[in-house]
């Protein structure tokens, strides 16, 4: 059985961020908290068209900004001590995955009487929320509908990263003009690209039979996304370009590409990433690029088939033998990756690990040994050091 549960309203297209006053207020939203990040929405003007718009139709608004790539704990308490001294009923992010997923925190801890890292670090299950709206400025984690939000505890050595996954976490309302991503760098729209075909290629690989159509609505986010990101690299300013990948990315997480599959996909790389984000601050996008094919040829004997079958419906590969159709299909993707400017190594990423980090990784990955991460492939705490390992001596 799988649940798909879809309950925001999008608004998708030119000029949908002039529209919040009024969709917000056809809610009955009298307050909110804006929330956005380094300031980037402050230079594009955007932030000024919010406010704006919100004016216009007598919706009161408090202010914080600040939110920073891999958001912080420690702003999060600012903002749910801001949300409740000024009682407002919404908090409204303007930016990228970031800046939403911190106000996805600050919504949760504004209902919850205790500390609101028990919601992420030590798992307990969020009762309530206030709503979330959300103008999204990079087209990457699909947050605007999906169920998940990701945060990073500062205030312990090393840091932890720790996702909250709820329906309550679903955003209220989504606006989502493409031409608000023109200004994202050419790095970012290549970190946004990777993880949204990486939410959909943990989906794919999952346990559990295939389903056609799920499978080849898969193929389709991937198609997309490869097709589109070279245009947008090359012509930023590309709409057709820049509104496709938006919706892949959306489609790609909330949901949809779920059903029929009987489980919610592998999602070892996405845990493994969110330690190599949490100990080094890396682009989650880019740490899932660099990992990867490490994990793929790892987990590949489970399944040669359905690899070849990805190569075949993304690539149009194809090889009498299904493990050459394998290799080949996991180097396409490496490929594609580099292509969008990505590495697939953990030294194109930046780092170069001694043992002792490694083994530091895949502790905090499998928490101390105590959990096993992925389905299509179930990984103890010695195969998470095996494939940090591949990705390091790569
Ligand atoms: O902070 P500002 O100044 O806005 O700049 C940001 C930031 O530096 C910039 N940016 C965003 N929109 C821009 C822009 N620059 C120019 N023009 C624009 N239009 O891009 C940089 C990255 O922004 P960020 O919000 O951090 O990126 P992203 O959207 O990729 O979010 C990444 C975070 O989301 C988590 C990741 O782990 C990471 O913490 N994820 C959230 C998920 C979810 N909630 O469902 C799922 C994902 O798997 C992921 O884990
Ligand atoms: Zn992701």
């Amino acid at each position: 059985m799988t649940e798909y549960y879809a309950p925001t309203y999008v608004l998708f297209g030119k000029g949908a961020q002039n529209e919040v006053g009024r969709v917000l207020k056809e809610r009955g939203i009298k307050k909110v908290l804006i929330h956005f990040g380094g300031g980037s929405v402050v230079k594009s003007g955007l932030l000024g068209v919010v406010e704006a718009s919100l004016e216009v139709h007598g919706i009161h608004f408090v202010e914080l900004g600040g939110v920073q790539p891999n958001p912080r704990l420690s702003l999060i308490r600012k903002g749910i001590s801001l949300a409740r001294s000024e009682n407002v009923d919404m908090v409204l992010s303007v930016g990228g995955g970031s800046a939403l997923d911190s106000s996805k925190a600050i919504s949760y801890g504004v209902c919850y009487d205790g500390d609101v890292w028990d919601v992420y670090g030590r798992h307990v299950a969020p009762k309530a929320s206030l709503p979330v709206g959300c103008i999204i400025t990079l087209a990457a984690t699909g947050s605007e509908m999906s169920n998940s939000s990701v945060v990073t505890n500062d205030e312990v050595t090393p840091n932890e990263k720790v996702g909250c996954n709820s329906n309550l976490g679903r955003p209220a309302v989504a606006f989502m003009n493409p031409e608000l991503t023109y200004t994202v760098s050419a790095y970012q729209t290549g970190c946004g690209s990777v993880d949204i075909m990486m939410h959909t290629l943990e989906r794919f690989f999952h346990s559990g039979p295939a389903f056609e159509f799920t499978d080849q609505s898969c193929a389709n986010v991937l198609k997309t996304v490869v097709k589109y990101t070279k245009v947008a690299l090359e012509n930023p300013c590309d709409y057709e370009a820049r509104a496709n990948i938006m919706w892949a990315g959306t489609v790609s997480h909330n949901g949809f590409n779920n059903v029929g599959y009987d489980s919610i996909g592998d999602w070892a790389c996405h845990k493994m990433e969110h330690e190599l984000s949490a100990f080094y601050d890396v682009s989650h996008g880019a740490g899932l690029a660099a990992i990867w094919g490490s994990w793929a040829r790892y987990v590949a004997s489970v399944d040669y088939h359905r690899f070849a079958y990805l190569g075949e419906l993304v690539f149009g590969l194809n090889d009498d033998d299904c493990k050459v159709a394998c290799e080949r299909t996991i180097v396409a993707f490496e490929e594609c990756f580099r292509s969008m400017g990505m590495p697939t190594s953990l030294k194109e990423l930046g780092l170069s690990l001694s043992t002792d980090d490694i083994e530091a990784l895949a502790n905090a990955a499998s928490r101390g040994g105590a959990i096993r991460l992925g389905n299509f492939k179930v990984l103890c705490e010695d195969d998470i050091y095996n494939i940090y390992k591949a990705a390091n001596d790569r």
